[in-house]
Parts: structure tokens; C-alpha cells; sequence
């Protein structure tokens, strides 16, 4: 079934399965394709009978997918849209309401690992961020736009740095002389601001403040809140969801929506906390390591209110 040997490791591919418990002949809702990592391990669970959607906001990725699976044991419907966008999908397929659906959040391993995409400040290339190319303004156009203020509390919410203001003024002094528009020009300013400090911290200092922008650049929370607020349409009765988050301002609106679902009677949290990889995971793979699964069971009949 598979061509090539993806470089991008799919994260508790173990957990997922115990959670997604897959049987034949049930439809999934796979929300972040990626490179098909996820999806490979659980289309041959669902045959005979099922369908297999994956959605994706990168073309690339979806491309490499549609090569890598090239006998999927069940039919495979491979779809370039947001998982905001789940709710119409599903209507323009019409597919009434999946029983599982999984969302691995974020990028995959290969998208950071390419400097065209300039998602990493260890490599140098533009700064761009988007995950899906084709759409909206990228991290140059942020870092060169946006007015001071507005930059340092962006950096700061979504990125918890507590040099943000400091940070953002650098920006705005360097881009009053030339426009920023590459991953290292914005290191290197990260860098400046933390001078010497920089040789305490655990994490390189444009950590957060990339974080910050590649969340603002995407609208992470936003889309994600959208993907929430739709599991009373996606969802089956019986129906199992679950997310895997990467960082702590997901995995807090996952938390909060899940609590809600369940406290409202129209889901069962199937795990009380979230599950962590294996320590063995953890040194395989160094992207797991900040993984947290949360996973529901839906209770409720479709087209209840849901958020
Ligand atoms: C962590 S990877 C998924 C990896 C996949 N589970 C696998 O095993 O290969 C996340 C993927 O989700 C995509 N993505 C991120 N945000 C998205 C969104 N809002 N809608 C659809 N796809 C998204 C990214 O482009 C990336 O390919």
C-alpha cells in the first residue's frame, strides 16, 4: 500500500487507535492528513465498508499523501480545505456524520524542515508561515505591518515572551531602514534582544516569538475553536474525536470544549487527563514530546447544540 517511507512520524500512533477504537465498514473524518502517517495505520481497520476523508491545508502534503497510499484498502477522498471548513465539506460530500475523527494539530515535521516554508529560525528563508500557500498574509507581512503594540501583545499571547515589547520595538526600529523578509533577519533580532541572556535560556530566543507569529499567521485558535464548535454536526452518536495538541493554547481550548461537551451531556471524555507519549516516544521522535491527546465519545443526536 505505501510507495515511500515518509520522513514525517506519525505522533501515539498506539494511543490513537486504542481511543479511535477503528471497526470495519465506519467513516473517518481525518482532519490533518499530514503524510498520510495516521491515516495508513487506520484505513485497513475500517475495510471492508468504510471511506477515509483527509483534509489538508497544505497542497504539498496532500500530493504526497495521494502518492504514498496508492492501494488504499478503502476509498480515500483526499480534500484541500481547512478543518474549519469540516461542517461544508461533509455537505458537499454528502456524508451525514462520521463515526471517528482525528485531528493531529499543527505542522509535520517535513513543513518546518523546509526553509522555503520559513517556519524554522534554524534555517534560513523567507518568512512566510503559511501552512496553506495559496491564502492570506504571511509572517513578513505581520512583522513589517502590524503597529507596535499590536505586535508585542500578539508575540506576547501567543508566544509568552516576556521580552515581546522589546522584541517588538526592535522589529520597528530595524523596519523603519529595511524591510525584514527572512527566517534568520528575525532570529538575529531575537537574538540582539537577548543579549548575553540568551546563553541562560533552554530554548533558542526566537522560539516564541515564531511560535506567536506561525499561530497569528494560521489563526491556529481561531480555526481550531470553528473545528470545536462544529463536532455536533461532524459527529456521530457513538462517534469517537480525537486531538492531539502541541501546544498549551490548544490543548486549553480542546480542554475547555471537551469539559463543556460533557458537562452538557453530549459527550463522555474517554480520558480524564491528557495522554502523554512514552518516554520512548519521546526520545524516537523529538517532536512528540510536547504531544497531548484528549479524546470523547459523542452521545448526543446530530444537530444539537454543540458550543
Ligand atoms: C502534524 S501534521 C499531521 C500528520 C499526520 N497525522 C500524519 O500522520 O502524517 C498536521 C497537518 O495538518 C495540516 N493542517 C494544519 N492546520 C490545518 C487546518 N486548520 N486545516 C487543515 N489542515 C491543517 C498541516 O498542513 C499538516 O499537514
Amino acid at each position: 500500500m505505501v510507495n515511500e517511507t515518509p520522513q514525517h512520524i506519525p505522533v501515539m500512533p498506539d494511543e490513537v487507535v486504542a481511543q479511535l477504537a477503528p471497526r470495519p465498514g465506519e467513516v473517518v473524518l481525518d482532519c490533518t492528513l499530514g503524510r498520510a502517517g495516521h491515516a495508513q495505520l487506520i484505513m485497513p481497520m475500517i475495510a471492508p465498508g468504510g471511506r477515509y476523508i483527509g483534509l489538508d491545508v497544505d497542497p504539498a502534503n496532500l500530493a504526497y499523501a495521494r502518492d504514498a497510499v496508492d492501494s488504499p484498502p478503502v476509498p480515500m477522498e483526499l480534500v484541500h480545505r481547512n478543518f474549519a471548513e469540516a461542517g461544508d465539506v461533509l455537505d458537499e460530500l454528502e456524508v451525514d456524520g462520521v463515526d471517528l475523527l482525528l485531528a493531529d494539530l499543527g505542522f509535520a515535521s517535513t513543513q518546518v524542515d523546509d526553509p522555503g516554508r520559513g517556519l524554522s529560525f534554524l534555517q534560513d528563508g523567507p518568512l512566510d508561515m503559511r501552512l496553506d500557500p495559496t491564502i492570506g498574509r504571511t509572517a513578513a507581512d505581520l512583522v513589517n505591518r502590524t503597529p507596535q503594540n499590536e505586535l508585542a501583545d500578539l508575540i506576547y499571547r501567543y508566544g509568552d515572551e516576556r521580552f515581546s515589547r522589546a522584541i517588538s520595538r526592535k522589529i520597528v526600529e530595524r523596519r523603519r531602514r529595511t524591510p525584514i523578509n527572512t527566517t534568520s533577519e528575525l532570529a538575529e533580532l531575537c537574538c540582539a534582544v537577548y543579549g548575553p541572556r540568551a546563553r541562560r535560556q533552554r530554548i533558542h530566543p526566537a522560539t516564541r516569538t515564531f511560535q506567536a507569529l506561525r499561530i497569528a499567521v494560521n489563526d491556529e485558535l481561531g480555526r481550531l475553536e470553528a473545528l470545536l464548535g462544529a463536532m455536533g454536526r461532524l459527529l456521530k452518536p457513538d462517534a469517537r474525536a480525537v486531538i492531539i495538541s502541541f501546544h498549551s493554547l490548544e490543548d486549553r481550548a480542546v480542554k475547555q470544549a471537551f469539559r463543556r461537551f460533557a458537562s452538557d451531556g453530549l459527550a463522555e471524555l474517554l480520558v480524564s487527563k491528557p495522554l502523554r507519549p512514552s518516554d520512548e516516544e519521546r526520545h524516537a521522535n523529538s517532536r512528540s514530546r510536547s504531544a497531548r491527546l484528549r479524546a470523547l465519545r459523542w452521545l448526543a443526536a446530530r444537530g444539537r447544540a454543540s458550543s
